[in-house]
């Protein structure tokens, strides 16, 4: 080994001890993991407070679960199709180098905090496959690097928020099968320029939500000319109905008076 090989192993080392975990880093894994409830397959089990205090020990890696640093800052955390339950925690925005979060496939519920917002690095966010609740944060806007937005497959509710048409790096966006309702923001169903389309696979599965690139009104034109066509067919039953039941009434009436005529006739002595 010669004096050079000495030298950067000594240095190595120092860069490697000199890594100090970052506070913000730690408080967030600490409260990422008291937020989740459930791990059932117990794929967390190395999720412990003292691994918490230093989670990019490998200066690029991470002997967590999920894990994933760089310049000994956890850049990307992915957790995903571990059955874990729980919900977010608002505290995922200390994870401040954070890249891609991506937590599908889950039994995740509650809401998207808006306090992602402060994630400025972020690139990929995916919620997918959860049963996430509440409305998507406007706030997600301020996340300028976003170019990936997954979060089909939940309970989310309310409009897609205008300010996401902002992202201009958005390269996937999928809000597909949720409860969302009311009118795709222009700029964001009908993208101009160079921008990455979205097609209405993106938008489906969401009862009330309406607008290009979804079908026109397909529905509601069905059901207004069924309503039509059962408005037309019951009026003329209804006309039918009261036709044979006038007509009924009428044999009846005639029969019973037919019946009276010969009664009256046989009461009355003949002459
Ligand atoms: C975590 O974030 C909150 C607010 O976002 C902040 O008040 C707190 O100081 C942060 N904690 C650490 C250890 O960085
Ligand atoms: C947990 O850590 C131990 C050693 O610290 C390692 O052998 C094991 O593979 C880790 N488990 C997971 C799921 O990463
Ligand atoms: C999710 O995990 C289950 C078992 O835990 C496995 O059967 C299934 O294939 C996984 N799904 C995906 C998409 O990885
Ligand atoms: C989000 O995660 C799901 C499941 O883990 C995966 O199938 C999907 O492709 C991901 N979305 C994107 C845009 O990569
Ligand atoms: C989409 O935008 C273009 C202009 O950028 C416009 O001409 C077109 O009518 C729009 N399509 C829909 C369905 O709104
Ligand atoms: C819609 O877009 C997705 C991905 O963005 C693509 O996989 C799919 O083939 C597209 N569907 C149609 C009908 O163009």
């Amino acid at each position: 080994m010669g004096v050079w090989d000495v030298l950067i192993l000594t240095i190595l080392l120092l860069l490697r001890k000199g890594v100090m975990a970052d506070p913000s880093d730690e408080a967030c894994l600490t409260h990422l993991s008291e937020s989740l409830i459930q791990d059932p397959t117990n794929l967390l089990q190395n999720w412990t407070k003292s691994a918490f205090a230093n989670p990019c020990s490998g200066f690029t890696s991470s002997y967590l679960q999920g894990v994933t640093c760089n310049n000994g800052r956890i850049y990307k955390l992915s957790l995903t199709n571990l059955s874990l339950r729980g919900s977010l925690s608002p505290y995922l925005s200390n994870c401040t180098n954070l890249q891609a979060l991506d937590l599908s496939s889950n039994h995740l519920t509650g809401p998207i905090l808006p306090d992602l917002q402060s994630l400025v690095n972020l690139a990929v966010l995916n919620l997918s496959s959860n049963q996430l609740n509440g409305q998507i944060p406007p706030q997600l806007a301020l996340c300028a690097y976003l170019n990936v937005i997954d979060l089909h497959d939940n309970e989310l509710s309310g409009q897609i928020p205008q300010q996401l048409a902002n992202l201009v790096r958005l390269s996937a966006f999928d809000v597909s099968n949720n409860r969302l309702s009311g009118p795709i923001p222009a700029l964001l169903g009908n993208r101009s320029g160079n921008l990455p389309r979205f097609n209405a696979s993106s938008f489906e599965g969401n009862k009330d939500l309406y607008g290009y690139p979804l079908p026109p009104m397909k529905n509601r034109g069905l059901s207004i000319l069924a309503i039509v066509g059962i408005g037309l067919g019951s009026g003329f039953l209804s006309l039918v109905i009261s036709f044979t039941a006038v007509c009924i009434w009428l044999r009846v009436t005639e029969q019973k008076m037919a019946a009276e005529d010969g009664k009256i006739s046989q009461l009355m002595p003949d002459y």
